[in-house]
Parts: C-alpha cells; sequence; structure tokens
C-alpha cells in the first residue's frame, strides 16, 4: 500500500527545513510564558497520576521533549521526519528519539503516561483525526494525560515557502471546541482549553490564536 500523501508531503518538508528550523524555535519557548505554564500544568498533572514515559509526537528537533524532560518527566521523541530526527539526536544526545508517524505508533497498548503532541497534529488531515486521537487513547495507560497545541482557525493553510525552502505543507486549523468533542469521542475528557491571543509583536507574527487542550484517559 502506497503512504498517505500527507505523510509523504509533510516528511519532506520537514527534512528540507529541519537544521534551519533549530535556530528558528530555538528562544521560542524561553519569550512564551503561557506554554511554559500549559506544559508545567501538563507535567504536574503526568506526575500525579503515577508518572510513566510520555511521548512526544511530532517532536521534531526535540526542543519540547528536552523541556519535558528539564521539568521531571520521562520524555522521548517521536517524528515522521529524519531529518528533524537527526536535529533532536545531535543536539539531546541523552534523550531517546524515533522514527514514526500518527495515525499507526509503534508503541505497545496502555502504557505512557501522557502524550504531547505539540503542533504536530496540525499536518493530519481532519478526516484522519478521529483514528489519530483512538491511537493516543490506545497507548496511554488508564489517567494518561495527552496535551494538543494548535493554531486556531477553519480550513487549510498551503505553505509553499517555509524558512527559506520550498516545501508543501499544510497547516490545518480548527476551532477548539471542534477538538474537544473529537477527543471526547475518542474517550479522552477534555479538563482544560486555554485560548491565547496571537502574538504580533514578537519575532515571528503569529497569524492566529493559539490552543492548547489537555484531556484525560479515564483511570479505569
Ligand atoms: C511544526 S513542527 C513542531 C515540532 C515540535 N513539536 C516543536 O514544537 O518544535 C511539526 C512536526 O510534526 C511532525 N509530524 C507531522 N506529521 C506527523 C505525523 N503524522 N507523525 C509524526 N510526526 C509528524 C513533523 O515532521 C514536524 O517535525
Amino acid at each position: 500500500m502506497t503512504e498517505a500523501e500527507f505523510l509523504t508531503s509533510t516528511r519532506a518538508s520537514y527534512d528540507a527545513i529541519a537544521d534551519d528550523y533549530v535556530a528558528f524555535a530555538r528562544d521560542d519557548l524561553a519569550a512564551k510564558p503561557m506554554e511554559r505554564a500549559v506544559l508545567a500544568g501538563f507535567a504536574e498533572y503526568v506526575r500525579a497520576a503515577g508518572g510513566g514515559p510520555v511521548a512526544d509526537i511530532g517532536c521534531g528537533t526535540g526542543r519540547v521533549t528536552a523541556y519535558l524532560h528539564g521539568l521531571g518527566l520521562d520524555a522521548f521523541g517521536i517524528d515522521l521526519s529524519p531529518g528533524m530526527l537527526a536535529a533532536a539526536r545531535r543536539d539531546y544526545p541523552e534523550l531517546r528519539f524515533e522514527e514514526g508517524s500518527m495515525p499507526a505508533l509503534d508503541l505497545p497498548d496502555g502504557k505512557l503516561g501522557g502524550v504531547l503532541a505539540w503542533y504536530s497534529t496540525i499536518h493530519v488531515p481532519g478526516e484522519r483525526l478521529p483514528e489519530v486521537f483512538a491511537e493516543f487513547h490506545r497507548v496511554l495507560a488508564p489517567g494518561g494525560e495527552v496535551l494538543l497545541a494548535f493554531q486556531v482557525g477553519d480550513g487549510v493553510l498551503r505553505l509553499e515557502e517555509a524558512i527559506g525552502h520550498s516545501v508543501a505543507l499544510d497547516f490545518n486549523r480548527w476551532q477548539p471546541d471542534r477538538i474537544a468533542e473529537l477527543l471526547a469521542d475518542a474517550g479522552l475528557a477534555v479538563r482544560a482549553k486555554v485560548w491565547r491571543e496571537r502574538d504580533t509583536e514578537g519575532d515571528v507574527k503569529e497569524r492566529t490564536p493559539q490552543a492548547f487542550l489537555l484531556a484525560r484517559k479515564a483511570a479505569g
């Protein structure tokens, strides 16, 4: 069976920008107190539920995996793009990074304390999101937490250029309430919805507001 076109084009696009993405994103979290607060809340909930490994799915260059590690979590990264993974392994040799893709994760059932998808489900077409969230539910232990970050909006933004490279990248925008419904349908009950207005003052002028959704698999 041939691979879905969205995976092939997303992988090739991130392979093309990987080396420049490191510098592009390096200072991002340092300049974003809301994001750091959301990640800290996620880490506390994971610890309160008993810890367990946390998969950063769509980890890219590993910067957020490393941030979670710094918060005391047993975090590892999974990504579609060998180029992004090479940068992650180079910059964070003490952490584990594996190649893999949503929706089919090469992980056992029910073992993870947490799943982070930080601006990665944005590249999954809407009709495939139910499968992705079902997969997150499958790999989480009872009581496990999931945190998503994504741009708020409607429809798809197609980028043909990013950080000076030719790409073919679709950014799927969503309203947080719709994502919350899909998570609930997959058995992941939303416990927090954070909406942040777009930042037009930082180095990168954001096009949209940002959303962060925290959800939990039932304790069983
Ligand atoms: C915008 S980047 C975010 C990277 C990282 N989370 C960060 O915040 O720096 C999106 C990442 O998701 C990965 N990705 C996109 N679709 C994926 C899929 N279906 N499975 C696994 N990773 C995926 C891309 O390769 C890319 O590294």
